[in-house]
């Protein structure tokens, strides 16, 4: 159990992330900072608060617009920034468009991280995933186990959630991997994908399995539009949980996180989506994971895809 984490953003992922974490005491504290309103941090944690009568436990939570709310916290989960949400014509925001707005709330949550929980383990979920992240370690220069960003988790669960649907099965008999960008170049790897440890072409055809990993790819924007505003919050704190878990109990858990990569599939200097080993260090080791040519090639776009953005991010001083 740790002492303190500290949630920033409290809207939809930073909402159900504060319940989990009072659900499932993984800290002391939970601290959330929003800079919606007044008051709105301390309204959604006192929501919270009082149900931990019902629930049945100690965990104290605490909200507010301060970073101050922050001080002294092990680890922090960030969700400040704008979600993509569909245009009236049903068409989605360009990247770039919440590149620059979120890029100016990554400043500002870097500053607040910087003044009052400097060594704190930092997973971050707001997008574009892993231009933000890249940010982050600009701003923040934590070396990269303390340094993470949350869409493998998630992309990987919609993937073995697909899977499962088609052939049949639990979903607990579904390993997969989805690793890469956190965008349309992200690459469900079919050749590590088990169903009971055998392999996912037994029991779901190619063709399915090309319109599977399709889906996959545009998950995140079809539950946008399905909801028509904002974009999907319970699987993503989920998944952010699944990273924080990890963590926390040192579970030597291997997991597809946005990591930042020295050299590991060729790639220098990016954060990018990568199995890798979380344990009470943060991440312990990046693993290189055998892929076919296919997917070598697939790796390689969407390391360049990653790189275009955080090219962007580097042009913009804000
Ligand atoms: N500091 C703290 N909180 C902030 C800041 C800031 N500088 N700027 C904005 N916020 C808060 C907003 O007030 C809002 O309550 O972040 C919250 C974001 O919540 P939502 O708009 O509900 O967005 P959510 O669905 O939670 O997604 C957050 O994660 O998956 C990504 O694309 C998504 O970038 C988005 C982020």
């Amino acid at each position: 159990m740790l002492n303190k984490i500290g949630v920033i953003g409290g809207g939809n992922i930073g909402g159900v992330l504060v319940q989990l974490l009072a659900e499932r005491a993984y800290a002391k504290n939970v601290a959330l900072v929003d800079v919606k309103g007044p008051d709105f941090a301390k309204g959604k944690v006192l929501d919270i608060a009082e149900g931990t009568a019902v629930i049945r436990t100690d965990v104290q939570v605490a909200g507010s617009k301060e970073y101050d709310v922050l001080d002294g916290a092990d680890m922090i989960i960030n969700t400040a920034g704008v979600p993509r949400a569909a245009r009236p014509d049903g068409t989605l925001p360009s990247r770039e468009e919440l590149l620059t707005t979120n890029l100016k709330i990554t400043d500002a949550v870097s500053a607040g991280i910087k003044k009052y929980c400097p060594e704190a383990t930092v997973i971050s979920i707001a997008n574009p995933l892993d231009a933000i992240v890249y940010r982050l370690h600009q701003n923040l220069g934590l070396s990269r186990n303390k340094l993470m960003g949350m869409a493998g988790v998630l992309d990987s669960a919609r993937y073995r959630y697909f899977i499962a649907q088609e052939a049949g099965v639990s979903v607990e008999n579904i390993d997969a991997m989805v690793l890469g960008g956190h965008g349309d170049s992200m690459i469900p790897v079919r050749s590590a994908c088990r169903i009971a440890g055998m392999p996912v072409e037994q029991f779901v055809s190619p063709e399915k399995l090309d319109a599977i990993e399709a889906r996959t790819r545009k998950a995140g924007g079809e539950v946008v539009k399905l909801l028509g505003s904002g974009s999907a919050f319970v699987s993503p704190a989920q998944s952010a949980l699944e990273m924080a878990e990890a963590i926390i109990y040192d579970k030597k858990k291997i997991i597809p996180v946005s990591a930042l990569l020295e050299g590991e599939y060729g790639v220098n200097g990016l954060f990018i989506g990568v199995p890798a080993l979380l344990g009470k260090n943060g991440i312990e080791k990046v693993i290189e994971m055998d892929l076919t040519d296919a997917e070598k090639e697939m790796f390689k776009n969407s390391a360049a895809a990653v790189q275009k953005t955080v090219d962007e991010v580097k042009a913009v001083n804000l």
